[in-house]
C-alpha cells in the first residue's frame, strides 16, 4: 500500500521517478507526488489521481535535478486530495518525506507538535515525521541525529524516504516493517518499495531490514545503521527479474497477461518440484528437520483474500492427502482471537506479496506462541519470507494486476504438492498413489491451455452480464473456495455485488436472492458432490435464475440445464479447483472491461495491503 521511490543518478530525476511511480502504481493510485532537489532548492509537485495526472501537472510546472523522491498513495489517513498527497514537508519547506505504512502514535505526536506551535496542513499520519525532524534540528541536531531521534519516537509500520536542502547530496531513509529496497545499477541508485519498479536500470539490491535507517551518498554508497545507531554491513544480490517480466507484452492489461501465463507457470513449477520416477516432490527451501514434520499433529493455515481461498482448498489437501488436522484462519482474525495452540502445531502462512500486514501480524502472534511458521510466498525477499522460520517460493513470477490470478493457481498447486510431500514423510501415502497424482498434475498445463483457447466464449458472455447488479456463485467441497474466489474476483474488478456460497448452504437463506435477473454460476464438474450440485441447479432453474455452469467436458446433462455452459477438460476432482477458477478469472476480467472499469487497478484497492 503506497509506493515510494527515491533516486540519485545521472538521468533526469523527474522522468526516472515518473517511470518508477507508474510501475509502483499497483500499490495505490489515489494521488501522487514528487520532490526534487536542484542546487539546494526543494521543489514539490503533487496531483490527485493516477500518475498520469502528476505527469500532466509536471508538464505545466516542471522540476529539474538529479536527486529526488516520489510517492503513489493509497489513502489511510485523510481523503485523496492534493493536501494529503505525499511528499510532506516541514514547516520551512526544507525537507520532504514520502512514506508507506502507518504511524500508529501519530495522534499523540501531532498534539505534542501542535503544543509547540507547529501548524498541520494535512490529515495524514505522515506529516508528524518532517516536523519531528525539524524540531530536533531547531535544537541544533544534525539532520542525521534528528532523523535517528525521530524514528525512536515512531510506533507502527513504516518505510520512508527523505530529502533535505541542508544535505542536497544525500537520500535519507528509515524502515520498520514496510518494504524498502536499496537497488543500484551502473550510474543509478534507488530506494524503492519493490524491485520491478527499478529494472532494468538497477542490477543489484539489498532489502533493508526492519529497524535499519541511514542514507545514500551521491556516489551510491549505502550508509546503514541499526536503531541504536550502530553501523551495519550489508551484502547486495543480483536482481534476477527481467524487464519483460514487468511489461504487458502486447496484452491490453496485466491481468489478462497473467491469466494467460498460467500454463507456463504451472509447467515450470512441475518441472522444478516433481520427480516423477521417484514419486517425490522437491522442496529445496523446506526446513531440514523432517522428523519434526512427521510428528506434527495440526496445521493452521493463515492468509487473506484470494490467498485465504487457496488455504480453504489447501485444508482439503492436507486432510485428505497428508491426513493431518488442518484449520484455516483469516490472518486478521487469527491475530486477535488468542488461538489455543501447542508445540506440535505448525502455521503455514500464504501470501502472494509476502507483505500483507495482517498475515505478518499473525506470524508474529504465532511465533510469540513458539510455533514454527512456514510461509508460501511469491516474493522470497519479502518481509513474510524473512520473518517466517522457512519459506516456499510460489514461482509465479511478478504479479502486477491487483487481482491475484496466476499466484492463486500457483498457491493451490503448491498446497497439493506440499500435502503430498508431507504424506510421504508421515508414511500415509504409497509411492504408486503419489506417482498417479503427479502424472495427473503433469496434464494441467495443457488442460489450462485448452481452457484459455476458448476464452472468447466467456468474452461473449460478458456483454450479456455487464448490466447485472448481483451475481451468485455456488460450489461444494473443494470448489466452495472456487465459488468464493469467483465472487471476489467479480466484485473487486467490476463492482457488481457477488457472493459465493457452499451449494448445501444455499437453501438455508441465500436462495431468497434468486430472481430472473440474477446470474448464478454453478461449479458442477465431476466429483462426489456432482449430483448434489445438479440439485442446486434445478432449484435455481425452478426460480428462474440465469444458470451459468462450469461442467466437465462431455457432461451433456449439466450443459442442457444451463443457460450458459463452459466445459473443463476432465481431471481428477482434487485438481479441479485449479482448472475451474480459470473461466471465472476470465469472466471477471471481461465483465470489468465491458463495464469500462480498469481491471489492473480497481477502485479503492492496492496490490500489497501493508496496513492492518
Ligand atoms: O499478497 P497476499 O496474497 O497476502 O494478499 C492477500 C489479499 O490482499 C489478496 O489476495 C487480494 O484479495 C487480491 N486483490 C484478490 O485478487
Amino acid at each position: 500500500m503506497c509506493g515510494i521511490i527515491a533516486y540519485i543518478g545521472s538521468k533526469s530525476v523527474e522522468s526516472v521517478i515518473l517511470v518508477c511511480l507508474t510501475r509502483l502504481e499497483y500499490r495505490g493510485y489515489d494521488s501522487a507526488g514528487i520532490a526534487v532537489l536542484n542546487n539546494g532548492e526543494l521543489q514539490v509537485r503533487k496531483a490527485v489521481g493516477k500518475i498520469k495526472e502528476l505527469e500532466m501537472h509536471l508538464q505545466a510546472h516542471p522540476v529539474t535535478g538529479n536527486i529526488g523522491i516520489g510517492h503513489t498513495r493509497w489513502a489511510t489517513h485523510g481523503e485523496a486530495n492534493q493536501i494529503n498527497a505525499h511528499p510532506h514537508t516541514d514547516s520551512q519547506k526544507n525537507l520532504a518525506v514520502a512514506h508507506n505504512g502507518i504511524i500508529e502514535n501519530y495522534y499523540e505526536l501531532r498534539h505534542e507538535m501542535l503544543g509547540k506551535g507547529y501548524v498541520f496542513h494535512s490529515e495524514t499520519d505522515t506529516e508528524v515525521i518532517p516536523y519531528l525532524i525539524e524540531d530536533k534540528m531547531k535544537e541544533g541536531a544534525s539532520i542525521e541525529d534528528a532523523l535517528h531521534h525521530s524514528i525512536s519516537r515512531l510506533k507502527g509500520r513504516y518505510a520512508f524516504v527523505l530529502i533535505s536542502d541542508r544535505q542536497d547530496k544525500k537520500l535519507f531513509f528509515a524502515c520498520d516493517g514496510s518494504p524498502l529496497i536499496y537497488a543500484k545499477g551502473e550510474n543509478d541508485v534507488f530506494l524503492s518499495s519493490d524491485i520491478p519498479a527499478v529494472v532494468p536500470l538497477a542490477k543489484e539490491n539489498y532489502y533493508i531490514r526492519s529497524g535499519e535507517w541511514g542514507w545514500i551518498k551521491d556516489d551510491g554508497e549505502l550508509v546503514l545503521f541499526d536503531k541504536k545507531k550502530s553501523p551495519k554491513t550489508y551484502e547486495t544480490h543480483q536482481i534476477k527479474i527481467e524487464a519483460k517480466d514487468t511489461e504487458k507484452n502486447n496484452f491490453p492489461h496485466f491481468m489478462l497477461k497473467e491469466i494467460f501465463e498460467q500454463p507456463k507457470i504451472i509447467r515450470s513449477i512441475i518441472e522444478k518440484r516433481i520427480c516423477l520416477d521417484e514419486a517425490k516432490v522437491l522442496f529445496p527451501e523446506k526446513e531440514s528437520d523432517n522428523s519434526y514434520l512427521g510428528r506434527l499433529s495440526r496445521i493452521v493455515l493463515i492468509s487473506a483474500g484470494t490467498s485465504w481461498h487457496a488455504a480453504l482448498v489447501g485444508k482439503h489437501y492436507l486432510e485428505n492427502i497428508a491426513k493431518i488436522t488442518t484449520e484455516v484462519d483469516i490472518s486478521s482474525e487469527f491475530r486477535y482471537r488468542n488461538p489455543i495452540v501447542s508445540g506440535d502445531t505448525k502455521v503455514l502462512a500464504i501470501s502472494q506479496s509476502g507483505e500483507t500486514a495482517d498475515t505478518l501480524a499473525s506470524i508474529y502472534e504465532a511465533k510469540a506462541k513458539f510455533l514454527r511458521v512456514i510461509a508460501f510466498v511469491n516474493n522470497t525477499y519479502s518481509t513474510i519470507a524473512r520473518e517466517a522460520n522457512a519459506y516456499v517460493d510460489l514461482l509465479a513470477g511478478p504479479e502486477i494486476g491487483v487481482a491475484s490470478t496466476k499466484a492463486y493457481t500457483a498457491q493451490v498447486l503448491h498446497l497439493i504438492l506440499y500435502a503430498s510431500f508431507l504424506s510421504e514423510i508421515r508414511w500415509v501415502s504409497k509411492k504408486e498413489e503419489r506417482k498417479k497424482l503427479y502424472s495427473e498434475i503433469k496434464k494441467l498445463p495443457e488442460q489450462i491451455e485448452e481452457i484459455l483457447s476458448q476464452a472468447d466464449i466467456i468474452k461473449q458472455w460478458a456483454c450479456d452480464f455487464k448490466q447485472s447488479k448481483d451475481f451468485v456463485f455456488l460450489g461444494r467441497g473443494l470448489n466452495h473456495a472456487t465459488a468464493l474466489e469467483g465472487a471476489l474476483k467479480l466484485k473487486e474488478l467490476s463492482y457488481i455485488h457477488a457472493s459465493g456460497y457452499a451449494g448445501g448452504e444455499f437453501k438455508h437463506g441465500p436462495i431468497a436472492l434468486i430472481t430472473d435477473q440474477v446470474p448464478v454460476v454453478c461449479i458442477a464438474t465431476k466429483c462426489e458432490t456432482y449430483e448434489k450440485m445438479l440439485s442446486n441447479i434445478e432449484e435455481v432453474k425452478a426460480r428462474k435464475g440465469k444458470i451459468i455452469t462450469i461442467s466437465s467436458k462431455g457432461d451433456e446433462k449439466t450443459a442442457k440445464l444451463a443457460d450458459y455452459n463452459f466445459s473443463i477438460p476432465e481431471c481428477i476432482p482434487l485438481l479441479s479447483p485449479i482448472l475451474n477458477v480459470i473461466p471465472l478469472q476470465l469472466l471477471s476480467y471481461y465483465v470489468s472491461v465491458e463495464r469500462g472499469c480498469q481491471p489492473d487497478q480497481p477502485r479503492n484497492l492496492a496490490k500489497s495491503v501493508t496496513v492492518e
